[in-house]
């Protein structure tokens, strides 16, 4: 540590004791002031009450001073007390001798009375904060915790915990920030007790003092006693606020350390003692639901992966059926064509025999076409979705309402996905509502595509009874997009989709 970073501290150390000697002299100063206004009151009622119960009246001074200024200021007050009524009301007659017995044990039950009452009462308000932060800090975490069981995105968990951070450590400033492995750190939340514009988003340098530096370093809680005189960006900014002192805790996700949340405040008054303890109970919070988000976007980058292989191969066999069984029956065909135009009229019977060849070769090429299109039609890769869509609903033994608004081409991987899920919905609606009015809607609004397919069938359509619906599911979702089906018995079905056109966020 730096020599001016030591004498930084000592005088930081200096200026609490200096703010405690203050609080303690306003203390003393307010409860000469009660003690003055109280002896004013007795001295009224001195003609109509007697002089024990006036003794009393000091009580009123002795608790407040105790719950507000402690244990130490309360006997002081009450020794203060005492020696004032000691002296207006019950003068000694001779030096050092007190009027009389009753009034000396009145004296005595007074100053323990005070004493006892003053810890009790002040001991009592400890507890009553105490109880209450514990409170306020449960509430908070309960707050977080369901962010993070509702599986809310991590910024807004981010902020919300910051913001919970702040307010609960009292702090004037609260951040949260994630180490980049180029050594810089990013802040992903801010939160001030007043409104000051702070830079989130934005690569830092850790280049001086910082709470961030500090526990990259150490991988434990920090804290910072002042930032006078260093230099930095972070050190800069909290100078800039007026910022006196920090203290931070470490974010560990998986095992290393992701980040770190800090509180700042202005004033002189260090953090309490408990405070790394009650950061760090959130820094639990906010590690689960980065590990959450982290493993539902590896759960949906392996749907994904899973999806493009199948595509992929789906994609070769369409191609290799192409090139190869496809041309191979068109030149048969041809062929044989070739060789029917060259047998005599006389033989009738051999042209006739292949007469039939030749058809059952092109039909073989036409059911062959059709699987190769139920395997991946060459027209999506090569025409669009619109076009593709068309001839779906062209091939569907049902008539189709086609309600198409979508320009241009959009990403492969969604032109593919939405293909599917229309494919399968007609089949369903040709399989299982045959007689049914069927409506097919597909519309890029608001960077989303979304998709409609509406029968006006049986309904009672269920995603666990067989695998197109549940098959739907995985790819719709591998792509980020999300999948309704509203399927009331006797009341028809609808599957709706909706896929981001920007792909699967974070
Ligand atoms: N449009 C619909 N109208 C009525 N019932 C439907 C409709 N679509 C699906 N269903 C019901 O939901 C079930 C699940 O549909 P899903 O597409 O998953 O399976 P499937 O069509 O039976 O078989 P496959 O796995 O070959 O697609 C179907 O078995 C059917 O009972
Ligand atoms: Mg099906």
């Amino acid at each position: 540590m730096s020599t001016e970073t030591v004498s930084t501290e000592a005088s930081v150390a200096r200026r609490r004791t200096g703010e405690r000697m203050r609080r303690r002299s306003s203390g003393a100063l307010a409860a000469v002031v009660a003690v003055g206004a109280i002896t004013g009151v007795a001295l009224l009622l001195e003609p109509h009450v007697d002089s024990v119960s006036l003794l009393m009246l000091y009580l009123i001074v002795v608790l407040p001073v105790a719950v507000i200024w402690g244990t130490a200021l309360a006997v002081g007050t009450s020794l203060l007390s005492v020696a004032v009524y000691t002296i207006l009301f019950a003068p000694p007659q001779e030096a050092l001798h007190i009027v009389d017995a009753q009034k000396a044990v009145a004296l005595g039950v007074f100053l323990i009375t005070a004493v006892v009452v003053g810890s009790l009462a002040s001991r009592l308000q400890r507890t009553a904060s105490i109880s209450r932060r514990l409170t306020e800090e449960q509430s908070a975490l309960r707050r977080v915790a369901t962010l993070v069981a509702r599986s809310v995105s991590p910024p807004e968990v981010f902020e919300a915990v910051t913001r919970e951070v702040g307010l609960l450590c009292g702090a004037d400033l609260a951040r949260m920030e994630r180490y980049e492995v180029d050594g810089t750190v990013t802040g992903v939340a801010a939160w001030t007790r007043v409104p000051v514009h702070l830079t989130v988003g934005t690569r830092i340098e850790l280049d001086g003092l910082s709470v961030a530096r500090e526990i990259r370093q150490t991988g434990q809680p920090v804290r910072l006693a002042s930032f006078w005189g260093e230099t930095g960006a972070i050190a800069r900014e909290a100078r800039q606020l007026g910022i006196r002192s920090s203290v931070g805790c470490p974010i560990v996700v998986s095992g290393r350390i992701w980040g770190v949340i800090a509180a700042s405040t202005k004033s002189t008054e260090r953090f309490p003692d408990d405070t790394e303890a009650q950061i760090a109970n959130f820094t639990e919070l906010v590690a689960t639901a980065i590990e959450n988000a982290e493993a539902r976007a590896e759960l949906r980058a392996s749907r994904a992966r899973i999806v493009a292989t199948a595509d992929r191969t789906r994609r070769r066999i369409e191609r290799d059926l192409h090139d190869g069984a496809q041309q191979q029956l068109v030149s048969l065909a041809l062929q044989v064509r070739a060789v029917q135009a060259l047998i005599p009229a006389e033989s009738a019977e051999a042209s006739g025999e292949l007469d039939r060849i030749a058809t059952g070769l092109s039909e073989a090429l036409d059911e062959l076409r059709e699987m190769a299109r139920g395997i991946h039609p060459a027209v999506l890769a090569e025409l669009g979705l619109v076009a593709a869509l068309k001839a779906l609903a062209r091939r569907s033994p049902q008539t189709i309402d086609l309600d198409l608004r979508t320009n241009g081409r959009l990403p492969e991987a969604i032109e593919v996905g939405a293909y599917y899920v229309v494919a399968e919905a007609l089949a369903n609606t040709a399989k299982h509502a045959s007689d049914a009015a069927v409506t097919v809607s597909v519309e890029s609004r608001d960077d989303e595509l979304r998709i409609a397919v509406h029968d006006d069938g049986a309904g009672g359509a269920d995603f666990t009874r067989g695998t197109g619906l549940a098959g739907l599911k995985d790819r719709v979702e591998a792509l980020g997009g999300r999948i309704f089906l509203h399927s009331p018995p006797g009341d028809g079905t609808t599957v709706r989709v909706r896929f981001p056109l920007a792909g699967p966020a974070g």
